[in-house]
C-alpha cells in the first residue's frame, strides 16, 4: 500500500469563502473555488497523486439536457484551472456524466421516461472535451451509456488531446451506497426514478466482464469498479481476466457507514481505514478513490 495508490474525490461549490459540511459525510466539505488551492494543498504535501472533482451546480443552472456541462466557465472548469495553476503536478480527474447539470438528476437526457443513449453520448463527448481544454488530465465517464468511451476517445484525439487519459467507470452498479453523494451534490432530491436502466444490476457479475471488454476495446486506459467494498469479487475477477489498470471507488455510502461507526466509538478509526485500503489492494486494485485518501496517506507515512 502506497500513498501513490490514493485518489481523493473533492466537492466544489459556488460562492466565496465557502466550506460547507456534508451532513451525511462527516469530515467531508464542499469548498468554493477561492478556497480550493488551500483545500488540496495537504494532498500535494502528502504525495497523493490525484484528485477527482465533483461540482455542485446551482439549481438555476440545471436544465433537461445539462447545458451547463458544456460551459467553459462552469464550476468544474474553473476548479480544474485553479488546481492546475496552483499545483501543476497534481493529477486532476473530471467526472463525465450529466447528473450534476440536469434538472432531473439523470446522467443523460431523458425522453418519455427513457434515457436516450446516443443523444446523451453526443453531449458527453463535448463535456469531456470541455474538461480536457480546462486542463483535466484524466476523463472519467461515470454515465454508463453504451459506446461513450469510443466517442470520447475520438473526440479527444480529434481535438489534439491524445494524451488525455480515460478512466472508465466500467462496472458501475445501481447502488444504494451513492445516497450521501447525491446529498452532497444536491441531486438526490431531484432524481426522478432510478438509474437501473443504465447502471448495473448488483446481482450480475458476468455483465461486468462484458463491460470491461467493451470499454477496453473502445480505448479506456483504466477501468473502475464501483462501489468498492461490497464488490471486491468483481475487482478480483477483472484483474484475473484482464490484468489492466483497475481502480475501485470506495463510495460515499461506504464512507458514511464507516464514519458513523468510527464516530460512535464502535470501530477503531485508523485500523478500520487501513484494513479497508488493504482489502482493495488484496483484491487487485491499482488505485483507490476514497474520501479517506488524506487519512490513509497520513497513516501510511507514519508507518514508515
Ligand atoms: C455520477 C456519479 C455518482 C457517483 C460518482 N459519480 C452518483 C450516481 O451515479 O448517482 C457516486 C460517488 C459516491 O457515492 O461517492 N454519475
Amino acid at each position: 500500500m502506497h500513498v501513490d495508490d490514493l485518489i481523493w474525490p473533492i466537492f466544489v461549490c459556488e460562492g466565496e469563502n465557502q466550506r460547507q459540511k456534508v451532513s451525511s459525510m462527516p469530515g467531508v466539505e464542499r469548498v468554493s473555488v477561492d478556497n480550493l488551492a488551500e483545500h488540496v494543498r495537504p494532498a500535494v504535501e502528502l504525495g497523493v497523486p490525484a484528485v477527482a472533482i465533483f461540482p455542485i451546480t446551482p439549481t438555476g443552472l440545471r436544465d433537461a439536457t445539462g447545458t451547463e456541462a458544456l460551459n467553459p466557465e462552469n464550476l468544474m472548469c474553473r476548479a480544474s484551472r485553479t488546481i492546475k495553476d496552483a499545483f501543476p503536478d497534481l493529477g486532476v480527474i473530471g467526472d463525465v456524466a450529466l447528473d450534476p447539470y440536469t434538472d432531473h438528476g439523470h446522467d443523460g437526457v431523458i425522453e418519455n421516461g427513457h434515457i436516450l443513449n446516443d443523444a446523451s453520448i453526443e453531449i458527453l463527448r463535448q463535456q469531456a472535451l470541455n474538461q480536457a481544454r480546462a486542463g483535466n488530465d484524466i476523463i472519467a465517464p461515470s454515465d454508463m451509456m453504451d459506446g461513450r468511451v469510443k466517442a470520447i476517445r475520438e473526440t479527444l484525439d480529434g481535438a489534439g488531446y491524445e494524451t488525455t487519459r480515460i478512466m472508465a467507470y466500467t462496472a458501475k452498479y445501481a447502488s444504494a451506497f451513492y445516497g450521501p453523494f447525491r446529498d452532497a451534490l444536491g441531486s438526490g432530491g431531484l432524481l426522478n426514478g432510478d438509474k437501473k436502466t443504465y447502471q448495473m444490476d448488483p446481482a450480475n457479475s458476468d455483465e461486468a466482464m462484458r463491460e470491461v471488454e467493451q470499454d477496453l476495446r473502445e480505448g479506456a486506459d483504466m477501468i473502475m469498479v464501483k462501489p468498492g467494498m461490497p464488490y471486491l469479487d468483481i475487482i478480483r475477477r477483472v484483474r484475473d481476466k484482464f490484468a489492466v489498470p483497475t481502480f475501485a471507488y470506495q463510495v460515499s455510502g461506504e464512507y458514511a457507514m464507516l464514519m458513523a461507526a468510527i464516530e460512535n466509538g464502535w470501530l477503531d478509526r485508523d485500523r478500520t481505514i487501513m484494513e479497508s485500503m488493504i482489502a482493495f489492494k488484496r483484491a487487485g486494485c491499482n488505485g483507490i478513490l476514497t474520501y479517506f485518501a488524506l487519512d490513509a496517506a497520513r497513516l501510511i507515512r507514519c508507518d514508515r
